[in-house]
């Protein structure tokens, strides 16, 4: 059918699985635990209707209606203002955060060689050595020592950026900043109630003075550093320098500072915090599958020989990879994202209207009951290469899906296999409270609580 004659979505639409959620209970949850707001059907229905705030929201489960928004109709839709409202005032309008157009287009082509895979294969030593590092100040507490696990993953995965992106950690202060992302982010349930409910950008709500004084603190810090380097000007082999180097292909124009900023604070957000996330609830996972564990100990040991990690043996860690593709299966990252349609076009049977806007929940998708065996079980075996073929490859999509697809996937997925092939076989990770970490979504996915682990040397 095409949309001359496919009828508008609607809630009375024959077939289509309706939340009927109002509006208030919504926003009490997303501003309590926006996780909460994916609606139950979406865990085991293709597709979900509901109608928030009086317009519709159209939650998309099915991979291949995924595929089919993402792919074929990737003119339709648009990041839209949620993702400006609720990380506009940290990152302005760098990469993830800018609207599809020439701007977003020209950022990505500039950024795009600094992901290269030949480029990628240089980080690892990078990667080796920070995960050194924290194996060092590990060893260095003592026996039984107990860490915020969630904490020293960040510190890892910050140091990682740091002398991967920008040349240094040194040249930023990782506490402050750290600190300034936790702080800034305690508003987002707030900045997301907000945008649903159309209020003007100066709305006060509780917390927002000490969140928008960390979003100028953590752009000051950049804004000097950007200052520094062109002062240097001396060319260092980095994305700092890439960004004061690009010219548009057009007009023969460079980045202003402030694109440069936006950036460096996007790549320092983005690149650290999911896979610092990602981390956290593979060692929690792991220590409670002891046998999932030696497994993966094991891998480390026949690949490395027990000598030091070299960055040569991160690609044939298939197991270790494996087990990290099943802990963001779980506990995805970035565990929903959404778009907003521009124009109508036609899905299936319907047309979906300008103006409504589209939910992919990646957490429901890689727990959906059609899609999934055993859903909320941990079985890295999922992802044997038989059985990975044997899915849709939009089943599992912890990256996200179409043009503005993670740039940092690859990248991540080696940072993570280094940091677990450093750590496992040193140190076995004991978790000691009774109850399980409840995950609660902060833009990216996390433990409620602080995540207290104890580290015993093996
Ligand atoms: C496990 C780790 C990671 C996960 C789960 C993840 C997830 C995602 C997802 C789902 C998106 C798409 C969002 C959307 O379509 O609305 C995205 C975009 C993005 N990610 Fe990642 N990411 C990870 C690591 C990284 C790293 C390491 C970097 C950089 C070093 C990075 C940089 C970005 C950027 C710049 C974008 C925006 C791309 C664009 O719009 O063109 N991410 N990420």
């Amino acid at each position: 059918m095409n949309s001359a004659t496919a009828p508008i979505m609607t809630k009375d639409s024959p077939g289509i699985a309706v939340n009927h959620e109002s509006t208030l209970h919504f926003l009490r949850k997303i501003i309590s635990n926006p996780l909460q707001t994916i609606p139950p059907e979406a865990f085991h229905e293709p597709l979900v209707y509901s109608d928030i705030g009086g317009k519709p929201r159209i939650y998309l489960s099915d991979p291949a209606i995924i595929q089919d928004v993402f792919i074929n109709k990737a003119d339709f839709i648009v990041k839209g203002t949620m993702v400006q409202r609720i990380l506009g005032p940290a990152l302005g309008n760098g990469l993830l955060t800018t609207d599809e157009g020439s701007n977003w287009r020209r950022q990505r082509q500039s950024i795009g060689p600094e992901f290269q895979h030949a480029r990628l294969l240089d980080f690892q030593a990078e990667m080796i050595k920070a995960a050194e590092r924290t194996r060092d100040r590990w060893s260095a507490l003592g026996s039984q020592a107990q860490i915020d696990l969630r904490h020293e993953m960040m510190l890892t995965t910050f140091d990682v950026i740091g002398e991967t992106m920008l040349s240094g950690r040194q040249e930023m202060d990782v506490f402050a900043i750290e600190q300034d992302i936790a702080t800034y982010l305690k508003a987002a349930g707030w900045l997301m109630a907000l945008e649903i409910m159309h209020a003007p950008a100066w709305t006060p709500f509780p917390g927002r003075r000490r969140s928008m004084a960390a979003a100028r603190s953590m752009r000051q810090a950049v804004v000097a550093m950007v200052a520094r380097r062109r002062k240097e000007n001396s060319r260092r082999d980095d994305l700092v320098s890439r960004l004061l180097a690009t010219q548009d292909l057009e007009s023969g124009k460079s980045m202003s500072d402030e694109e440069i900023t936006d950036n460096l604070l996007t790549f320092i957000a983005a690149g650290h915090e999911t896979t610092a996330q990602g981390l956290s609830w593979t060692f929690y996972l792991l220590s409670q599958h002891p046998e999932i564990e030696t497994k993966v100990i094991k891998e480390i040991e026949n690949v490395t020989k027990g000598q030091a990690l070299r960055p040569d043996h991160i690609a044939q860690l298939v197991y270790t990879r494996q087990v990290f593709s099943e802990a963001i299966r779980l506990y995805p990252p970035v565990p929903l994202f959404t778009r907003k349609v521009v124009k109508n076009f036609t899905l299936g049977d319907f047309t979906i209207p300008a103006d409504a806007i589209l939910i992919t929940p990646i957490f429901a998708v890689h727990r959906h009951t059609s899609l999934w065996d055993q859903p909320d079980q941990f079985i890295p075996e999922r992802f044997d290469p038989e059985q990975v073929k044997a899915r849709h490859r939009f089943s599992f999509l912890p990256f996200g899906a179409g043009p503005r697809t993670c740039i940092g996937n690859a990248f991540a997925m080696m940072e993570a296999v280094a940091i677990l092939a450093v750590l496992l076989p040193v140190f076995h990770l004991v978790y000691r409270s009774r109850q399980a970490p409840v995950p609660t979504l902060q833009v990216t996915l996390q433990p409620k609580h602080k995540l207290y682990i104890q580290v015993h040397g093996r």
